[in-house]
């Protein structure tokens, strides 16, 4: 099995067996968007601790498997982080933790969306634009 084939079934898994899945109640922040080209959605919800840092990070949402999975490793990876690591997260950060580079600009999107979703809303909490740091021309649609 070629490393592509072993982050290939990790995705279908993660889509399968979606990781912090499901509402979290209460959160601070909520936050939702969606692919404009096939009308999947990602919501990403997260409790904050007093000292800044996302306790818990779940997400809902419909789509396909890049998007779903994507969705469900960005919630662990971003479990326990301070919300300031939300402004260094790149599209490199998210396509080196689906272990792919050869996506196409239609998938791109996929893989991306939970990012912009979660960059908006930890910058809706932070009360700044997201576009001041997340480098969003490369997620705009
Ligand atoms: Fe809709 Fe991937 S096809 S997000």
């Amino acid at each position: 099995m070629s490393s592509s084939d072993i982050y290939r079934e990790l995705i279908l898994d993660y889509y399968r067996n979606p990781r912090n899945f499901g509402r979290l109640d209460p959160h601070d922040i909520d936050a939702k968007d969606s692919n404009p080209l096939c009308g999947d959605e990602i919501e990403i919800q997260i409790q904050v601790s007093k000292d800044g840092k996302m306790e818990e990070v779940h997400f809902l949402g419909k789509g396909c498997a890049i998007s779903q999975a994507s969705a469900s490793m960005l919630t662990e990876l971003a479990k326990g982080k301070p919300l300031e690591w939300t402004k260094d997260l790149s599209k490199e950060d998210i396509l080196k933790m689906l272990g792919t580079s050869d996506l196409g600009p239609a998938r791109i999107k996929c893989a991306l969306l939970s990012m912009k979703v979660l960059k908006t809303g930890v910058y809706a909490y932070l009360g700044a634009k997201p576009e001041e740091a997340t480098g969003s021309q490369d997620i705009d649609h």
